[in-house]
């Protein structure tokens, strides 16, 4: 009778443990959807005014206007959401394809501009065709995106799966804890109740010390020896092959640059600075003219997004002033004295120099996102290397990643050819011969 109890109570723990368990594990999926749910429907904005296109117009916005303009705040130019209601389109088309030579043709709208900013020259963009303007100005009448509304939980599963993670193992490590303290009461409490009524149950007796009985027990000496060699080469493999891989690696650099300023909160495209991407097997760094470009008329911090991580404006403008140091550039009379001081950034990214990489056969070939590669570049306030560079990182996504044959001649018929080989639709990377020895090593 009592051995049925007992068997009861442990039959009936487990399935309480099991059912906790599993309403835990539910419940982060049902907060995963509604994040998902929650991206969807930001995701569509149709435009407000109904001409043109907003989200080629944000393209083209970032491309060309996000250097002096922002959406909600004026930079070097004056801010342009609701631009559109402002001006007559047939205006804001001629300003926007050469604001000057409107100026110059004496308009009166155009001239008072000029004035009222300081007579600053807006750069002409003659190459956008009128359907180009009305995408942008598509864009610039977008209501202003409301700030999103912070739903408690979905929030947390947002910032990182790792807390949520933490929590729930924190969580079934406490409620097994509770669940052994529990068992044992029970036990303890049955026994007493069993000893007060009489009642005969077998009683352990005295083994041997479990040290004892495992160093008599031959096999089992020798099946740990084994497990531990074994585990001891896997980890120190493990530690080996993660010498000279540098992933995560985020020095200090000599002007505090933030991506996350320039690519993130202002939208400056990766090509404005990196423009060797496209064209060329290295990316570079951009000299110290492209930065003056804009920080001519730039020469201190008045975003509010990123003091809240503990950077003063008094920082950032010193960064500035470093720049204009380096480049030689007098602020206070506008001119370049010519004492300039190059800027020697730290390099992260490094290949070995046995192993060939090519930006422009990734970027502009296969149409990889630089982020695919580069991790969340616009949201890092110090620059960090993402991924780990190692052969097998490279390997496993030429497994993965179908070629790019859209719209070009060279690889249709290859891939037609290779597509019937393999008889499948689309062609990998690593069938193109992306996994060849002589692809990568010199
Ligand atoms: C080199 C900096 C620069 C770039 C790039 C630039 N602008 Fe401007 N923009 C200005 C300045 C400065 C003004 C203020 C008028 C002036 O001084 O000429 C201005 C004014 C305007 C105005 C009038 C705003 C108002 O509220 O009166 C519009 C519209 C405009 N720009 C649209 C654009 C668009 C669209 C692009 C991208 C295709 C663009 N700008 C790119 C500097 C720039
Ligand atoms: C305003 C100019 C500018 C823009 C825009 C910009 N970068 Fe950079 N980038 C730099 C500078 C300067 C450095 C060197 C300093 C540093 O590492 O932070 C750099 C460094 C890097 C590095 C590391 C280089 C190394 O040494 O290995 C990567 C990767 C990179 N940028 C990717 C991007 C991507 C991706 C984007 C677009 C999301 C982007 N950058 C936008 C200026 C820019
Ligand atoms: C396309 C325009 C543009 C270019 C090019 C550009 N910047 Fe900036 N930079 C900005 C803007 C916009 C801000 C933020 C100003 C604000 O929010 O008030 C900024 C802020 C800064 C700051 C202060 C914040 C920070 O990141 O620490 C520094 C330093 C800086 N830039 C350095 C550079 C350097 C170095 C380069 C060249 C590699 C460069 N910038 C190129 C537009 C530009
Ligand atoms: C397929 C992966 C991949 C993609 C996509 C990619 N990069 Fe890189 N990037 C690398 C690797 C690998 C290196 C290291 C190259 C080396 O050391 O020779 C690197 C290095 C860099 C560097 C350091 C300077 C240099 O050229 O070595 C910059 C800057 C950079 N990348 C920017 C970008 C930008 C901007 C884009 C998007 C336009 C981009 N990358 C897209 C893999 C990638
Ligand atoms: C994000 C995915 C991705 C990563 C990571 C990546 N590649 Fe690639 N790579 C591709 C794709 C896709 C192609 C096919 C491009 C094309 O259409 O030719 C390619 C092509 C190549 C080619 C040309 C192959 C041929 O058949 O001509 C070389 C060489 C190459 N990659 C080297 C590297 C190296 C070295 C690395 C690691 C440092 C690397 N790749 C990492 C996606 C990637
Ligand atoms: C897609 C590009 C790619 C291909 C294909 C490739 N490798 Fe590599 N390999 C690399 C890169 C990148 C490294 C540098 C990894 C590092 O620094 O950790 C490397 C490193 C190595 C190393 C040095 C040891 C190590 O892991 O760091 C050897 C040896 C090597 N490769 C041999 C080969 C052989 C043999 C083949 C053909 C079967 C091959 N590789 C094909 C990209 C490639």
């Amino acid at each position: 009778m009592q051995q049925v109890n007992f068997r009861n109570l442990y039959s009936r723990l487990s399935l309480l443990s099991l059912a906790v368990m599993l309403t835990f594990s539910f419940s982060t999926y049902a907060q995963e959807d509604s994040a998902n749910e929650a991206e969807q429907t930001t995701a569509a904005t149709p435009a407000a005014d109904g001409v043109g296109d907003a989200v080629a117009g944000k393209a083209l916005f970032n491309a060309n206007c996000a250097a002096c303009h922002k959406l909600d705040k004026k930079a070097t130019g004056p801010l342009l959401r609701g631009v559109a209601q402002k001006y007559d389109r047939d205006w804001l088309y001629q300003w926007i394809n050469d604001s000057q030579a409107l100026i110059a043709s004496g308009d009166a709208l155009a001239v008072e501009l000029f004035a009222a900013n300081n007579n600053s020259v807006m750069t002409s963009f003659p190459g956008l065709s009128t359907a180009d303007i009305d995408n942008i100005l598509a864009y610039t009448s977008e209501p202003k995106p409301e700030p999103p509304v912070a739903i408690a939980g979905a929030a947390g599963a947002g910032a990182g799966d790792g807390v949520s993670n933490n929590l729930i193992l924190g969580g079934l490590i406490l409620i097994f804890g509770l669940l052994v303290v529990m068992l044992f009461l029970v036990t303890n409490t049955l026994k007493k109740i069993a000893t007060a009524n009489g009642v005969e149950y077998d009683v352990k007796e005295k083994r041997l010390p479990l040290h004892k009985v495992f160093l008599q027990n031959q096999f089992l000496v020798m099946v740990s020896a084994i497990f531990l060699l074994l585990a001891g080469a896997y980890f120190g493999y493990g530690y080996l092959s993660q010498v000279g891989v540098d992933q995560g690696y985020a020095p200090i650099q000599p002007i505090h640059f933030s991506h996350k300023i320039h690519a993130g909160d202002n939208q400056i495209d990766c090509n404005y600075c990196h423009s060797s991407a496209r064209k060329s097997k290295t990316s570079g760094i951009p000299s110290l003219n492209v930065c003056m470009n804009c920080h001519k008329n730039i020469s201190e911090y008045n975003g509010e997004e990123d003091l809240a991580m503990g950077y003063t404006k008094e920082f950032y403008d010193g960064e500035i002033a470093k720049l204009y140091d380096a480049a030689g550039w007098d602020a206070t009379n506008q001119v370049y004295t010519g004492e300039t001081e190059p800027v020697e950034w730290s390099r992260i990214h490094n290949l070995p120099d046995f192993a060939y990489f090519n930006h422009s056969q990734h970027v502009t070939v296969a149409g990889v996102a630089c982020q695919k590669c580069h991790g969340p570049v616009e949201e890092m306030e110090i620059l960090e290397q993402h991924a780990p560079l190692t052969m097998g990182w490279c390997i496993s996504c030429h497994r993965e990643t179908n070629v790019n044959v859209a719209g070009n001649e060279y690889y249709k018929e290859i891939h037609e050819q290779l597509a019937k080989e393999y008889g499948v639709e689309q062609v990998t990377a690593a069938q193109m011969g992306g996994l060849e020895c002589g692809k990568c090593h010199y």
